[in-house]
């Protein structure tokens, strides 16, 4: 394949979770791949995560702009979201891109205790908020600015899924049924929008923060052992090893929008 087909052209791309961990793998392999003119966004709390991700995703590519946005979107409003959105997307006179991509990644496992003792009832709200309710509200402003704003570019929705959407695993009831709701939500999209391509990627078991706190705070002993012994065996994925095989599925286009794809499929 030359160089040319391998790249996507002009793109915009927004991540969420963008400081770290997978999200900041994303950043760096789809950067590569990125024509002039592309626009990526990063989305997180901290802003020294992105300001490394940004150095990443420039030594990559340095065609693209990278702009980092600090928000947190468990408590943001929907204002503040579309004012992200218009200020790194809407400025007069930006080139229209051929394709714009939304990486969903953002997420976290809330508090890993039995649903017995899920009694604080604000975190369980707020575990909401960020994992299902957000990506809601972002996902439509996103959708509505690239057709009002560019209406030819193709729309590709990648929301960042568990084996955890499709199996249930003992004192980890918010974070299966956030991924499992998120899942949904984006099947329905696929419904609901023929135009906007939706995929439901399942990372696989990461070497990150995220698999650390998995491996520390899970209240159920022998799902905690289970993820000790995936890090002391060699289990765990690197998060780079992960993206590649999610742009490898994107490239080949061989899943049926709104599928759900793990890692481990064929
Ligand atoms: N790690 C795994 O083994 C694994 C397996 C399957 C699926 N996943 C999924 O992969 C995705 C990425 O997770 P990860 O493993 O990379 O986790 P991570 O290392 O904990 O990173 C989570 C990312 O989400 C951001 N984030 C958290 N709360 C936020 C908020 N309120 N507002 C904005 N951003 C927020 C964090 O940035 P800030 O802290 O800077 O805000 C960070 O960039 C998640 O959806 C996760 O469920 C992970």
């Amino acid at each position: 394949m030359s160089g040319q087909e391998d790249t996507w052209g002009s793109c915009w791309v927004l991540v969420t979770g963008a400081s770290r961990g997978l999200g900041a793998a994303i950043c760096e392999g789809v950067a590569p791949l990125l024509g002039e003119g592309s626009r990526m966004v990063g989305v997180a709390r901290t802003a020294g995560g992105l300001a490394s991700t940004e150095g990443l995703v420039k030594k990559a590519n340095a065609k693209v702009t990278f702009i980092p946005v600090v928000l947190d979107l468990g408590v943001a409003s929907k204002a503040e979201m579309e004012a992200a959105l218009k200020s790194s997307f809407g400025g007069e006179g930006l080139p229209q891109p051929s394709r714009v991509l939304l990486f969903h990644n953002a997420g976290t496992l809330g508090n890993l205790k039995y649903l017995k003792d899920l009694v604080d009832q604000q975190h369980v709200q707020q575990y909401f908020n960020l994992n299902i309710c957000s990506v809601v509200t972002l996902n439509a402003l996103l959708i509505n600015l690239v057709q009002s704003l560019t209406p030819s570019s193709t729309i590709e929705v990648i929301n960042i899924s568990s084996l955890a959407a499709l199996q249930p695993f003992k004192s980890w009831g918010l974070y299966c049924a956030g991924k499992a709701g998120r899942d949904m939500l984006f099947k329905v999209l696929a419904t609901e929008e023929p135009n906007v391509s939706v995929l439901n990627y399942a990372p696989g078991p990461l070497d990150n923060d995220m698999q650390n706190a998995a491996r520390t705070e899970t209240a159920d002993d022998e799902l905690r052992s289970m993820f000790s012994s995936m890090k002391n065996e060699g289990k765990l994925l690197s998060c780079s090893t992960s993206v590649s095989k999610l742009i490898d599925i994107l490239k080949a286009k061989k899943f049926k929008s709104g599928d759900h794809v793990d890692f481990y499929d064929e």
